[in-house]
């Protein structure tokens, strides 16, 4: 791969068509299909270079690039439903003195000077939905989308068991549900701690885990996901019969829809203000996220005669939580160390509520953040908490700043091992060089061999692998395939000397676990000892080298004796000329093949399991690879199915017609329909002898 300063301008259009092409793959991978294609790190460099790029050649900054994508991906292949009553937004307000304006206003409006009752309501933080019912069933659902025109999520809808899909009779014949969606801190948790120990990318938030949960093109993998929902409002119904939103609830309970237990009545400006405390207070202890209060006029008629300003309803308002920050005390700073010897650090705080949390610690990145921030131990800080990400320190308060503030120096050798650690140029991360002496990260390497996108071992969870590495159990991947000869249950033979033998582990007499459990963790490590290529390489944790970098490597060398001996003469050539891998990576890889104790590993490892030669020959650094492509009309140089193996191999998929998702029609002669729906639809077209150029 060139460096960012040695490209041309040309290269850098290429390269940064290629990232946005390429992240955009790993969004859908990772939002839409539930299956990361790329890994954090793979995604994070990409990230980088994409900005990398960007910042040297601004001009040529795309439409379409990474760097100006927020959160999810836009999804396309839900249907659209047009909502025939829009779903409409709130104004916010952030104080008491606000919420008096509002409520004078409602009564100016109105023109009376009694007091008006208020229904006051947590303002869940999830997703709102819309559930059409037709005659008592449910028919469908929507999100709200734009708020003219949703997304239809029927099927997801119908996985969530909190949502009724028949209503007692007496129902009107149409009715429109309208809630929100949200996922349980506790489920949240669970969901995020699944995620970490297979690896994948985990949510910042509940409300994030709710969206990608839900929008789900397979509803197969909502129904896995535990969310819940409150109905609190309506959108098209045939006959009306409620008349406040009070009996709205009533009725909403009568027909099995779960409602906030905290909605109340609130008549005056004070109730509304000692209700705004109240859940203040009990929000860190509610089993969901909320992020205000909603105050809506309790009377429909009211309600009616109020109306709507453009987006939000005259007769309704957002009173949000305050942001949580709080000041504490910084009263030492430590170092984590993680799978690949990064040293992290991280402050230990004077505890302090931050928004009904308690937060004693807060992480601070990197050295040059402290540096950049300049954080001291004994300063004090804003700290800052978002849903559930670990919580950040904000800025410093130089004012505050004691004589006994002392400057962090951070460690030039490692807090769990004692070995150097080392920062590379270039590098913002200082690292352990201890490999897998260095206890912390052998508990993460051991975690990183057993992962999904690895050796895949079902039984052996992070819990497991820390108390096994703990009581010297597992120290290295390959104690995993002793471990059933270490148990001293295997056949009559070995029964005869686990009575002898005191050393033996009988996992099967721990706590929690029996025979069975011990058995199928056996069969599943043994499952593992014939190994695919590309999960070997990944397995073994080099650093950079990603699930997609591994394959790139297995399909380049085939054998893994190819590779390693290649990596052992620091022979780098075959490797510098994968499209994919550049010097940095390289480097990484011939390091990590130069430590006597990663040798020792692999070779052992080479015992237990056989190593499957890699057979795929598809090209997955091909131009189209990833594309769809559609080939029309008569192809000259080719036959048709020539052309269709040579795409396949290439990595693209060949459609038989042409859609919204083809990437590219190629041509030939005579084309018909085909060629014009693509011009319609502004489809790249290629003619016979640019498709051979392309991939070339
Ligand atoms: S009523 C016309 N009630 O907040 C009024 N919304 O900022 C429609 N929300 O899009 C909304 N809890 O997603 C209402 N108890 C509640 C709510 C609530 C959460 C969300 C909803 C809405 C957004 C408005």
């Amino acid at each position: 791969m060139i460096e960012v300063k040695d490209l041309t301008a040309e290269q850098a259009a290429a390269e940064l068509e290629r990232i946005a092409a390429e992240m955009a793959k790993a969004d859908i991978a990772y939002y839409q299909d539930d299956n990361p294609g790329l890994t954090d790190a793979e995604y994070d460099s990409l990230k980088r270079r994409n900005q990398q790029i960007e910042e040297r050649f601004p001009e040529l900054i795309r439409a379409d690039s990474p760097s100006k994508r927020v959160g999810a991906a836009v999804k396309s292949g839900f249907g659209k439903i047009p909502h025939r009553f829009p779903m409409l937004s709130l104004g916010d307000v952030f104080s008491l003195e606000e919420v008096d304006e509002f409520v004078m206003g409602v009564k100016r409006f109105l023109n009376v000077s009694e007091n008006i009752e208020f229904m006051a309501e947590p303002k869940i933080d999830g997703l709102s939905f819309s559930a059409r019912y037709e005659h008592g069933r449910f028919v469908q659902g929507a999100t709200r989308g734009d708020g003219t025109t949703g997304e239809d999520i029927t099927a997801n809808l119908k996985t969530i068991r909190q949502l009724p899909q028949k209503l007692p009779d007496g129902v009107p014949d149409i009715l429109e549900i309208r809630g929100e969606v949200y996922m349980s801190k506790a489920d949240f948790l669970a969901l995020n701690q699944k995620y970490e120990a297979e690896h994948k990318k985990t949510f910042a938030n509940p409300r994030n885990a709710a969206a990608g949960s839900l929008r789900q093109l397979d509803a197969s993998i909502t129904a896995e996901r535990n969310l819940s929902l409150f109905a609190y409002t309506w959108g098209e119904v045939s006959k009306r019969c409620w008349d406040s939103q009070a009996e709205f609830f009533e009725c909403l309970k009568k027909w099995g829809f779960p409602t906030n237990p905290h909605n109340r009545l609130c008549l005056s400006l004070q109730e509304i203000d000692g209700y705004f405390n109240r859940l203040m207070e009990i929000r860190a202890d509610l089993p969901y996220d909320i992020d205000g209060i909603v105050y809506k006029v309790n009377s429909i008629a009211l309600q009616e005669r109020l109306g709507f300003l453009t987006r939000t309803p005259r007769w309704a308002v957002a009173h949000k939580f305050p942001a949580e920050k709080a000041i504490t005390k910084i009263n030492a700073i430590r170092i984590q160390v993680g799978r690949t010897g990064a040293l992290t650090p991280v402050a230990d705080l004077e505890p302090v509520n931050v928004g009904g949390v308690i937060v004693s610690h807060a992480t601070l990145h990197n050295e040059d953040e402290i540096k950049r921030k300049d954080i001291r131990v004994n300063d004090y800080v804003v700290v800052q908490r978002a849903g559930d990400v670990i919580p950040q320190v904000v800025e410093v308060l130089k004012e505050k700043r004691q004589p006994d503030s002392t400057e962090f120096r951070f460690p030039t050798t490692c807090p769990e091992c004692g070995a150097h650690a080392v920062r590379e140029e270039d590098e913002a991360v200082r690292r352990c060089t201890g490999g897998l002496t260095c206890p912390a990260q052998a508990i993460e390497r051991l975690k990183h061999f057993v992962s999904r996108e690895a050796f895949d071992i079902e039984g052996l969870g992070s819990k497991i692998i820390e108390q096994f590495y703990n009581e010297g159990i597992l120290h290295s991947p390959t104690d995993i395939f002793t471990l059933e000869e270490r148990n001293g249950s295997r056949g009559p033979v070995d029964d005869l000397f686990a009575v002898i033998d005191d050393k033996a582990l009988h996992l099967e007499r721990r706590d929690g676990w029996g025979k069975k459990s011990v058995e199928n963790l056996f069969r599943a490590i043994n499952d593992k000892r014939h190994i695919e290529l590309p999960r070997f390489i990944y397995a073994l944790g080099i650093r950079q080298v990603g699930a997609a970098t591994a394959r790139l490597i297995a399909k380049n060398y085939g054998s893994f004796a190819r590779f390693m001996t290649d990596m052992l003469n620091q022979d780098t050539e075959r490797l510098l000329s994968i499209d994919g891998i550049g010097e940095a990576m390289a480097k990484d890889i011939v390091e990590f093949f130069k430590e006597e104790h990663n040798i020792r590993t692999v070779n052992r490892l080479l015992e237990e399991v056989k190593v499957e030669d890699f057979a795929d020959n598809t090209d997955y650094n091909s131009p189209i690879a990833g594309k769809t492509v559609v080939f029309t009309g008569t192809l000259e140089k080719m036959t048709r199915a020539e052309a269709k193996a040579k795409a396949l191999s290439l990595g693209a998929k060949v459609a038989g017609s042409v859609s919204a998702h083809t990437d590219y029609v190629i041509e030939g002669a005579d084309a018909g329909s085909k060629a014009k729906k693509a011009r319609e639809l502004g489809i790249r077209i290629l003619s016979e002898d640019e498709f051979s150029d392309l991939i070339k």
